[in-house]
């Protein structure tokens, strides 16, 4: 029996299901039995009846799940595998800064730690952060935004509100620069490109739309276009592809590679599910308070 198979049988014998977001490797992607962004994973989570959660992603991802599902087990394939972004911020960075915006209202990227999350009044994914601002905030309220400062100021762009911003930010986004929109926007002259809001703004102010990897799939799949460059992490153009087999897409870059969404393999998905490892633990405290600021943004989703 090979490494498919036996994941199959154990799933079936748990109960289990694999979620994975759109970064992961394709042999993960193929068996995953959801695929999605931030937000469509978080909201999969919550919903599902199985006992188990494979979660292929980073590790805040599946502290995501926990605390939406604080019931179920929740398994992370590979410990290691973080997002040097969500650890940007501590609960305690983020407590002195509330301290020195004292009537502000605190609003975190989902890409940040359970602790933080409780630190929070409400939490966004680059899929909602819009809808977000503009339903729980009010518009002379002071709004400090953590840990991303480019999804921030990219927000800060559409939508006129006072934010404190902080210096975090994705080295995988981070390294997807102008020359090289440019470069493939020349080699491809039909094609839209579309950047992800954790590029930097000299990448989003040259892009056709700004769109989270879930934005990115519906686009897509609504547009008469037939080619598109993707600016952001590479996996989404195999996730793109095989959902549109009749369009072209071209990664931005082939240094726009994240190397904590990529350790996750087969081999560790088996071992997860034969060992029911690594489960996520939270306190109880945490998942209380952070759940009510992820359940506070699926309210105005
Ligand atoms: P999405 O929610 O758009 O999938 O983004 C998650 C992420 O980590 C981007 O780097
Ligand atoms: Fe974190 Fe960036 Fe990797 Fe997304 S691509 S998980 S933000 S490091």
């Amino acid at each position: 029996m090979d490494a498919i198979e036996k994941i199959q049988k154990l799933k079936q014998k748990l109960n289990a299901v694999i979620l994975a977001h759109n970064y992961q490797l394709p042999q993960i992607q193929d068996i995953a039995d959801y695929r999605g962004d931030s937000l469509g994973l978080s909201i999969e989570a919550a919903k599902t009846k199985a006992d188990v959660i494979v979660f292929c992603g980073v590790y805040f991802m599946a502290e995501t799940a926990k605390i939406l599902s604080p019931q179920k087990t929740v398994l992370i394939p590979d410990r290691q595998a973080g997002c040097p972004m969500a650890d940007m911020i501590t609960a305690d960075q983020l407590r002195t800064l509330k301290k020195e915006h004292p009537s502000a209202k605190a609003l975190c990227y989902v890409n940040s730690s359970a602790e933080v999350k409780a630190e929070c009044d409400v939490c966004c994914t680059s899929g909602n952060a819009l809808e977000v601002v503009a339903g729980a905030f009010r518009e002379d309220e002071e709004i400090i935004f953590v840990p991303d400062q480019y999804l921030a100021r990219y927000t800060a762009s559409q939508i006129d509100r006072n934010f404190v911003f902080w210096k975090g930010y994705c080295p995988t986004h981070a390294r997807i620069l102008p020359q090289h929109l440019r470069g493939k926007r020349a080699e491809h002259p039909g094609a839209l490109v579309l950047v992800h809001p954790e590029c930097t703004p000299h990448v989003t102010a040259l892009a056709d739309a700004v769109l989270s990897t879930g934005g990115m799939s519906k686009y897509v799949k609504q547009s008469d276009c037939k080619e598109f460059i993707i600016g952001t992490e590479e996996g989404m153009v195999y996730r793109l592809s095989q959902d549109n087999p009749d369009k072209k897409f071209y990664a931005i870059s082939d240094i726009a590679v994240c190397p904590n969404m990529k350790k996750i393999t087969l081999d560790k998905v088996l071992y997860s599910l034969e060992n029911i490892y690594e489960e996520i633990t939270l306190p109880e405290d945490i998942i209380a308070r952070a759940q009510k600021s992820i359940q506070k943004m699926v309210s105005y989703t």
